[in-house]
C-alpha cells in the first residue's frame, strides 16, 4: 500500500495526526484517519478542562472514543497534555484567582489530576506530553516565571509532573513538548534553553524519555534550517524525539476555501512538510511524525491567525494536497 502509515512502517516510523473524535462520525474523515495514520493524538479531549469540567467529576468519553478507535485500527496514542497553562477548567483558575484554592491545595489537585488521568489511560498511551510550552519566544533563558504553574508552584512542578506520571504508568514514554525548540535560525535561544533544561531534568533522575517539537510553521518566516541538527542534539542526550503538531500556514483568500493568495506558497507549503519529515527521518531516535489535524477544515489556524490557513495536508474537501504527495514520496525513498 502507498498509504503514509504503510510506507512509514517500513522505516519504523509512526505517522500520526491530531483527531477531533466527533469528526469520526464523518465517513471520509474516519477512512483517512484509519488508513493513513498509525498514531493519533486527541487535539483537545485529554486536556484538563475537558476531562474534569466540574470539580471532582470526570468525563473521559471523547478521549475514550478515540483510544478505542486507535485500538481497533492498530494505532498508537499520543496523550496530550498533562501540565499546561492553557485550557484549564474554570473552577480551577477561578479558585486560584479568588484565593479559595491556595498553593498547597493547587499542588494536591495537580498531583491528583496527573495520577487519575494517567491511571485512567494506563497501558493505552504510547507517549504522554507531560509538560507543554514552558518557554516563551521573547525571553526563553529560563522557564517562564509568569507561567500559571511556575508562578504558583515553582520550577520543580515540571519534574514532579514527570515523576507522578511515571508512577501511574511506568511504561508510557514521557515527553517535554514545545514549539520553536528545534530549527530556529539566529540565536536559537529557545532551543538552547529547552536543551539545557531537559539535561538538568536528566541529571536529577527525572523520568523523561523524549522531547517533542510541535513544528507549527508559517511560510512567511522561512523554513527553520537547523531542524535536523537540533533534533539530533536532543537525541544525543539519549532521548527520543518527535514532531508532534506539524502544520504549515500561509496567507489565503478566505477561511472557508483556504486557497493561498500566492501561488508560490503552494510549493513552499509542500517543501516545508518535505523538509520537516526529512529532518525526522534523518534522526534515528525520531519515532513519530504527527500532523496537527490533516484537513484544512478542522485546522486551528484560521481561528488564530487572521488571513492565514491552508495548513494541513488535505484541503477543506478532504482531497490530498501536494504536501501529502511530498510526504508519500519521502517515505518511499526513505
Ligand atoms: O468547544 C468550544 C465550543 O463550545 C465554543 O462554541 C467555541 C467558540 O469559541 O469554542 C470551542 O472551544 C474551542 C476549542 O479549541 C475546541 O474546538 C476553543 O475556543 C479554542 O480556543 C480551542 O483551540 C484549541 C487550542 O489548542 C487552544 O489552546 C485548538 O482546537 C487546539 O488545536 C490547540 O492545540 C494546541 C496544542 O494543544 C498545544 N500546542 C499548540 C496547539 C495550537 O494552538
Amino acid at each position: 500500500s502507498n498509504s503514509l502509515r504503510a510506507l512509514a512502517s517500513k522505516v519504523g516510523l509512526r505517522v500520526g495526526t491530531a483527531v477531533i473524535p466527533y469528526d469520526l462520525d464523518n465517513a471520509a474523515y474516519r477512512r483517512i484517519t484509519a488508513s493513513q495514520f498509525s498514531s493519533v493524538t486527541p487535539g483537545n479531549e485529554m486536556k484538563w478542562e475537558t476531562v474534569e469540567p466540574t470539580r471532582g467529576s470526570y468525563d473521559w468519553s471523547a478521549a475514550d472514543r478515540l483510544v478505542l478507535f486507535a485500538k481497533q485500527h492498530d494505532q498508537l496514542v499520543r496523550g496530550h497534555v498533562l501540565l499546561w497553562h492553557n485550557q484549564l477548567p474554570g473552577w480551577l483558575t477561578t479558585g486560584v484567582q479568588n484565593g479559595t484554592i491556595g498553593n498547597g491545595q493547587l499542588r494536591a489537585l495537580l498531583h491528583k489530576h496527573v495520577t487519575d488521568e494517567v491511571t485512567h489511560f494506563k497501558g493505552k498511551i504510547w507517549q504522554w506530553d507531560v509538560a507543554n510550552e514552558f518557554f516563551t519566544d521573547s525571553n526563553p533563558s529560563t522557564v517562564n516565571p509568569n507561567d500559571f504553574w511556575i508562578s504558583h508552584l515553582g520550577t520543580g512542578v515540571i519534574a514532579d509532573a514527570f515523576r507522578w506520571a511515571h508512577a501511574a504508568d511506568p511504561k508510557a514514554l514521557l515527553f517535554y513538548n514545545d514549539y520553536n525548540i528545534a530549527g530556529e535560525d539566529g540565536s536559537n535561544a529557545k532551543s538552547d534553553a529547552a536543551y539545557a533544561f531537559v539535561k538538568r531534568l536528566q541529571a536529577a533522575d527525572v523520568p523523561i524519555d523524549g522531547v517533542g517539537d510541535q513544528a507549527h510553521l508559517d511560510t512567511q518566516y522561512g523554513f527553520p534550517t537547523k531542524m535536523t541538527q537540533d533534533l539530533q542534539r536532543f537525541a544525543r542526550l539519549g532521548l527520543k524525539v518527535a514532531i508532534t503538531e506539524a502544520d504549515v500556514r500561509t496567507f489565503v483568500n478566505n477561511a472557508t476555501e483556504q486557497v493561498p493568495t500566492d501561488q508560490l506558497a503552494i510549493s513552499a507549503h509542500a517543501y516545508y512538510y518535505d523538509q520537516l519529515l526529512k529532518a525526522c527521518l534523518a534522526v534515528r531516535s525520531c519515532i513519530s511524525f504527527t500532523v496537527w489535524g490533516f484537513g484544512d477544515k478542522d485546522s486551528w489556524v484560521p481561528g488564530w491567525f487572521t488571513g492565514e490557513g491552508y495548513a494541513g495536508i488535505y484541503d477543506v474537501h478532504l482531497q490530498p494536497k501536494p504536501a501529502y504527495t511530498e510526504l508519500q514520496q519521502d517515505l518511499k525513498l526513505a
